[in-house]
């Protein structure tokens, strides 16, 4: 193993010598020594716009998770090359929608409602082909960061949503926009064919996909009571993909960036119980001491991939990039690329 000291220093000397030519960007769950490397960092809506807007370089690190550097390859021009230090780094909430079974519940959706008065969301935490998907059916991509505003236009496109694959964003968005819960309906892709029909479907207007984090779905109401019952003046912030009973407790919900950005601006002295990853929510409190800051959960809620970037891989993509080989690059495939815009664009276009 290479000490960690090495590393730093191996990573800063090759950085230097790729100047201008390489963009490295990083998500806020960075592990401190990642995050450190990046040239930029944001939420998901922020590092679209970041890789949307970049120009000069060549290369872009993406240090994130897969579906993050899809989107990012998307956005890009056609000849810069986009990498992910370690191709493990997944999302398992991504993962529990694929385009099988998003064309499987659109055909058995088709059966009950008609679906041109569908408009299919998908959250960026999902494959490129579900972001093509969107493209193809007159959909859009939404973020945490703007999920209200991109629903707000579905609605206005047609009367209904299909939500994937984060049921609890889709739910919390949806109910703080008005819509009653007896008309949103979790569609589980494991029932066999006709298994979500139970007539109900045609008096839904937000089909929710059963998708959830699993890091997120570790706050619990009763941490939010547990901190209330100890300090009354403990203010709670979490992201809106904790599980409703959550969110409905909560003070503040927002993106990682949102979550930042309300602690800066806090004054001195104040105090919160922050649901969101765990290495974010250490940095924040490094970052103000001069606030009380504490994690909401018992539990170590840590979203393991994009733990899986860390120095050696960076420092690996680095050196060889020097070198003039691209490792574990992430490519889209033109078709994918091209229905895919359609629907990112839309998303950029409306935040
Ligand atoms: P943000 O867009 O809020 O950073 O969220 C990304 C994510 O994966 C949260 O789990
Ligand atoms: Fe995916 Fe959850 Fe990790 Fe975000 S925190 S990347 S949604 S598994």
């Amino acid at each position: 193993r290479v000490p960690e000291g090495d590393l730093r220093e191996r990573i800063g000397a090759a950085r230097e010598r790729l100047g201008d030519s390489l963009l490295v960007l990083g998500h806020h769950y960075q592990k401190d020594e990642v995050i450190e490397f990046a040239d930029l960092r944001g939420d998901s809506l922020k590092l679209s716009q970041l890789a949307a807007e970049s120009r000069a370089c060549r290369h872009v690190i993406f240090c994130g998770v897969h579906f993050m550097a899809e989107t990012a390859d998307m956005l890009t021009a056609d000849d810069v090359e986009v990498i992910l230090p370690d191709m493990a780094a997944g999302c398992s909430m991504a993962d529990m929608a694929d385009i099988d079974q998003v064309e499987a519940c659109w055909e058995e959706l088709g059966e009950v409602v008609d679906t041109s008065e569908i408009t299919p969301v998908t959250y960026i935490n999902s494959t490129a082909a579900l972001k093509a998907f969107c493209g193809r059916h007159g959909g859009v991509v939404c973020t945490s960061g703007n999920a209200e505003r991109v629903l707000r236009w579905a609605f206005g496109q047609r009367k209904r949503v299909l939500f994937f694959p984060d049921q609890h964003l889709g739910r919390n968005t949806a109910k703080a926009m008005g819509v009653p819960l007896s008309r949103m309906k979790v569609w589980d892709p494991a029932l066999p064919l006709g298994g979500n029909n139970e007539g109900e479907l045609a008096e839904t207007t937000v089909y929710l996909w059963k998708g959830w984090c699993s890091v997120h779905q570790m706050f619990k109401p009763e941490h939010i009571d547990l901190f209330r019952g100890r300090d009354p003046e403990m203010k709670i912030l979490v992201h809106p993909e904790c599980p409703m009973e959550v969110v409905d407790r909560a003070d503040i919900i927002g993106s990682t960036e949102r979550i930042i950005n309300t602690v800066a601006a806090a004054p001195a002295g104040s105090k919160w119980a922050i649901g969101t990853e765990l290495h974010l929510v250490n940095r924040l409190k490094q970052e103000h001491p001069e606030q009380t800051i504490h994690f909401l959960s018992p539990m170590v809620c840590m979203c393991a991939t994009m733990y899986r970037i860390d120095l050696p891989h960076l420092c690996w993509a680095m050196e060889n990039l020097v070198d003039g080989v691209v490792v574990n690059r992430i490519k889209v495939d033109g078709e994918t690329t091209e229905k895919g815009l359609l629907a990112l664009q839309r998303m950029l276009d409306l935040s």
